[in-house]
């Protein structure tokens, strides 16, 4: 049999990513995985299991194995605000440590009784893990309006597509794509020319806005928002997409970012961000969503592979991507470089001339 040779991903070295904070889950998907509403729950984050739970009233995630026989702490049990292992009974604490063993409690516990824990927050009511903190120079992505007064905000429930996380954050931020994959839903299919923004590179984000032709607006659904989109990506894969609709002028905002699982898997999230009205149910907006989500989910699953490569041919429209994958490449070379060139390759900025406001 032959094996089907297939092109380099643009970078083979993802350790890079392991200095970014990703969310893993949403708080409600936390409350729910037990009665307890605790947890453990089991995520996988980088190809890293990790255990998540709410111990001493903090969210805390560790690395899913049971220091004795390997079994998953995911399995086990919160007791008295640490994680029981279910296969014989070690309790571990919120640092990763165990400290209680059924099975000879009279024994001093071995020092290498433990698990590793990472450092682990809440933040727009998900749960965001950072794998390695030993560089200490990235933030939780950017939300504009998370706090603003007279907004509302609903988390949507997660959900995993079968493809890399770069390739659902070049969806998302994808000009060409909305006459194809999203026509009468999102977008007009006669308008298949896409701009070209000026693409900014500020402080950690890509930056970048389009204004759509107004009129399409009679040709979409009620419900589809449409106006002015003004992009803030943080990155390595969060997206603000702030919108000034046209048919109201108020204020709509889609937030998204992409958990990288592994390779060839993402867990997404979506936050809906919209300037609070009356008759305006949260369950009209989500229902639309879903349907441009399931526009998108078999044309990019169908990508292969699922990383990217720099063997696709790009066009000057694909300027948004093309940017993306440049800045992308090169954090994971000045990761390699250390911290000290990885923090410049995150924060220097890139100002955008080659298209006149
Ligand atoms: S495997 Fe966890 S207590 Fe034995
Ligand atoms: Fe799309």
């Amino acid at each position: 049999m032959t094996t089907q040779p297939l092109p380099k991903p643009l970078y083979e070295d993802r350790a890079f990513l392991r200095h970014f904070w990703h969310p893993v889950c949403t708080l409600d998907e936390l409350e729910s995985a037990h009665p307890s509403g605790r947890g453990p729950m089991a995520v996988t984050l980088l190809g890293q299991r990790l255990v998540i739970a709410k111990l001493n009233g903090k969210i805390v995630a560790m690395d899913d194995r049971c220091a004795h026989r390997f079994a998953a702490l995911s399995k086990g049990t919160v007791v008295d605000d640490t994680i029981r292992c279910n296969y014989h009974g070690w309790r571990y604490d919120s640092s990763g440590k165990t400290v209680h063993i059924p099975a000879c409690p009279e024994l001093p516990i071995p020092r290498k009784a433990a698990t590793t824990a990472h450092e682990c927050v809440l933040k727009y009511d998900l749960v965001w893990v950072r794998l390695d903190s030993t560089w200490d120079c990235t933030e939780i992505p950017y939300f504009s309006d998370w706090d603003t007064p007279g907004m509302r905000n609903v988390v949507v429930p997660s959900y995993v597509w079968s493809t890399a996380a770069e390739r659902r954050w070049e969806n998302f931020t994808d000009l060409s794509h909305f006459a194809f994959v999203h026509p009468g839903t999102l977008y007009d299919p006669a308008y298949d020319r896409p701009p070209i923004p000026a693409v900014d590179r500020v402080d950690g984000e890509l930056r970048f806005a389009i204004a759509p032709p107004p009129e399409m607006i009679d040709k979409l659904p009620e419900n589809a928002p449409m106006g002015t989109f003004t992009y803030r990506c943080t990155m390595p894969f969060s997206i603000n997409l702030k919108l000034q609709l046209y048919k109201d002028s108020s204020a709509f905002t889609l937030w998204t970012t992409s958990c990288p699982i592994d390779e060839t898997h993402c867990r997404n999230f979506l936050i809906i961000s919209r300037a609070e009205k009356a008759d305006d149910p949260d369950h009209v907006h989500i229902a639309f969503q879903k349907v441009v989500l399931q526009e998108d989910q078999p044309i990019i699953e169908s990508q292969f592979p699922a990383e990217i490569s720099a063997e696709e041919v790009s066009l000057p429209t694909d300027k948004v991507s093309n940017q993306y994958r440049k800045w992308l490449r090169e954090l994971s070379v000045a990761a390699a470089a250390g911290k000290e060139a990885f923090a410049r390759a995150l924060t220097t900025s890139v100002k955008d001339e080659s298209v006149k406001a």
